[in-house]
């Protein structure tokens, strides 16, 4: 019968750290080698790295490394390969006649994706992301325009702004006036009736009546005989279903008594001045989404 040896745990051969607790001893393994040589590979790779790309925090900036990379850099490059690459379509744009770019199908294509980013960053905030409108702030799908929608009106429109305090040149449209202050009460309930008759809602059929000699007298000068508005003063179309500010009776009677009178920026002038190509590819987008004349 051969005496069981205890099992050893490597007791015996491996060296104690000289550590001891409780009579528990500390032993001294070696690292195992996958773990060892990893580790160096580690320090290799970061010695390497540190010399080579920016690494180390100086008191402005840091340690470049020597080959010059940087994410920056990375970025401006490909900005130059880019803008490089879209120069000649540019300088075609910045020079092209409005009306004949639909006949250049690359242009077009160029124009439209800058046109679109364009709109993204400077008008969805009040056009809308779908460019849908909001009130006071007019559809751009649809084809119902205040101020014209023939490439040319809308290049103005966007170069020059409505009513822009900044722009000499902007589009004059005059102020809805606040006919509170003119009108009596019962006027403006009566020439609001005859807005609801004319644009195809329920109405009072007397009040109408009496609205539209209020009507001839005080608002065909500016929305027209036929109520039909006017675009080269903005003067809207009284007799559809699209509406700026609102059809229903409250936000009429609003409009007629406080008056109204929607700022569209200038985007030739002011702080957010927009660059000429940027401008006539932004009029071109929307005039491809699809109300345009
Ligand atoms: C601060 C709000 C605001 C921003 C930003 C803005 N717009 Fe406008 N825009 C308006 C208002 C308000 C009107 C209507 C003006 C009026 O009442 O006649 C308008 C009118 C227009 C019209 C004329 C619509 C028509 O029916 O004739 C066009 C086109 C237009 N905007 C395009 C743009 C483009 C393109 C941008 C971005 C470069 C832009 N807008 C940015 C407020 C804005
Ligand atoms: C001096 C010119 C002028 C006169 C006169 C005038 N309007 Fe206007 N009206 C405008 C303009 C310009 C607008 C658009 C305001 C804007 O773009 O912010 C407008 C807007 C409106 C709107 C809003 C339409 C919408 O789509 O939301 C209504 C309603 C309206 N007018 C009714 C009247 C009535 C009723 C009268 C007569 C009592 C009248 N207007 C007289 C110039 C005028």
């Amino acid at each position: 019968m051969s005496e069981k040896k205890p099992q050893s745990h490597g007791k015996n051969q491996v060296e104690t750290t000289g550590h001891t607790w409780d009579g528990i001893e500390e032993l001294n393994n070696p690292l195992p080698k996958w773990w060892l040589y990893t580790f160096y590979a580690c320090i290799l790779f970061a010695a390497v790295y540190t010399v080579l790309y920016p690494a180390w925090p100086l008191f402005s900036g840091e340690t470049p490394g020597i080959l010059g990379y940087s994410t920056r850099g990375a970025e401006a490059a490909e900005m130059k390969t880019w803008e490089a690459q879209n120069a000649p379509l540019q300088t075609k744009l910045d020079a092209a006649d409005l009306t004949t770019v639909k006949d250049d199908p690359a242009l077009l294509q160029y124009a439209n994706s800058a046109g679109a980013a364009v709109f993204k960053t400077y008008c969805i905030q009040c056009h809308g992301a779908g460019a849908a409108g909001n009130k006071g702030y007019p559809n751009l799908l649809d084809d119902d325009w205040l101020h014209g929608g023939t490439i040319d009106a809308i290049y103005t429109t966007i170069q020059h702004g409505v009513r822009s305090p900044t722009d000499p040149d902007t589009r004059p449209a005059p102020d809805m006036p606040a006919w509170g202050e003119t009108l009596k009460p019962e006027e403006i309930t009566s020439v609001v009736q005859y807005v609801l008759k004319i644009s195809g809602q329920t109405f009072d059929a007397t009040a109408a009546d009496a609205g539209a000699k209020v009507f001839t007298d005080n608002c065909t000068a500016c929305h027209g005989d036929d109520a039909k508005g006017n675009k080269d003063m903005g003067a809207p179309n009284l007799t559809d279903a699209i509406w700026l500010y609102g059809g229903d009776q409250a936000t009429i009677t609003q409009t007629v008594e406080k008056g109204r009178s929607g700022v569209m920026p200038s985007w030739s002038t002011g702080s957010a001045k927009l660059s000429e190509a940027d401008i006539r590819s932004v009029a071109l987008y929307v005039h491809g989404l699809g109300g345009g004349q």
